[in-house]
């Protein structure tokens, strides 16, 4: 039996079956392992089973001699340093498939909402401060016939363009930060819509030039990772009118602190991470994550190897 800890419960029945066949330790707390407490897990841990928020770096692969596979329950992995895992023959494994739709539908809801001014508007009716059908209240921007920019084509950001698609919206995308494309579609899209990893070349790709380019109207969106947009430069476009809103599942940092001068600026609409937030998403992720741990102690090629190790 190989020793596995995974640093939260789990929706669903995957984990059940993980203790069954080997010695399982899944932490209790509501909220995360510290750093020191999870190198100490894994410091006698033939496998980790963790969240994006669990940071896995080079020190603690390092104090973890019997390591063989790291599970990622998301299907992003800038929490681990997948070079350290590889240089030791550690693999790693994400949660790719299972969360695509549910992220894409999380990202339209937030254009929606953005657009509609949906949470404003139902704050201000539960405040009792609907007194009359209002001509001129709670305006917000069409939806239909809005260009809408997707930057990063990979599974969620195609599911995000079928979605425009079907709400007769105009696509713009492009793959990459050097690509031209990016110029043009910042400077056209009414919506931009970010769906990239986050790794050293798309770190703050969103910045204090590339806002400049949006249109005063434009909002934007991001359920990809937070330290894709600097966040400075996003509280002051917002601050000063230079694009029209913004609507984000995720920050740099999560959760983003009660002092963060972006919780000041105007038309901004944060949700806590919950892209993939759907019962079925979330117990198929857990399903995959386990099927990586049950193949990495088997030395198996896991079934969602990381991209960068599988070769692709
Ligand atoms: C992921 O899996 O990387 C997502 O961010 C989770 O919602």
């Amino acid at each position: 039996m190989a020793r596995v800890f995974v640093t939260r419960q789990l929706p669903g029945p995957a984990l059940e079956r993980l203790s069954q066949t080997h010695e399982t330790t899944v932490w209790p707390e509501s909220l995360p392992p510290t750093y020191e407490q999870l190198r100490n897990q894994a410091a006698d841990s033939d496998a980790l089973l963790t969240l994006l928020s669990d940071r896995v770096d080079a020190a603690l692969i390092a104090a973890a001699p019997r390591l063989k596979v790291i599970a990622n329950y998301a299907v992003g992995f800038d929490n681990i340093d997948v070079d350290a895992a590889t240089a030791r023959g550690i693999a790693v494994g994400n949660t790719p498939d299972a969360l695509t739709e549910a992220t894409a539908d999380l990202a339209f809801a937030l254009l929606m909402s953005a657009a509609r001014r949906i949470t404003e508007a139902a704050q201000s009716a539960r405040q009792g401060l609907w007194k009359t059908w209002e001509p001129t209240g709670f305006l917000g921007a069409d939806v239909y016939g809005a260009t809408l920019g997707i930057i990063g084509l990979g599974r969620i950001g195609q599911a995000m363009a079928r979605r425009g698609q079907g709400f007769g919206m105009e696509l713009l995308t492009t793959e990459t930060r050097d690509s031209s494309n990016l110029e043009h579609l910042l400077s056209r899209a009414d919506f931009v819509s970010l769906h990239l990893p986050l790794t050293p070349g798309t770190h703050h790709l969103i910045g204090e030039r590339e806002l400049a380019l949006m249109k005063p109207t434009a909002i934007l969106i991001n359920t990809s990772r937070g330290g894709v947009v600097d966040q400075v430069a996003l509280a002051r476009a917002l601050s000063t009118g230079q694009i029209g809103g913004a609507a984000l599942d995720v920050t740099d940092p999560e959760p983003l602190p009660p002092s963060d001068p972006l919780w000041q600026a105007p038309n901004l609409l944060v949700v806590p991470h919950i892209g993939s937030a759907t019962w079925t998403a979330r117990e198929r992720m857990a399903e995959i994550a386990v099927a990586n741990v049950l193949a990495g102690l088997e030395g198996a090629p896991l079934p969602y190897q990381v991209p960068t190790q599988a070769g692709s």
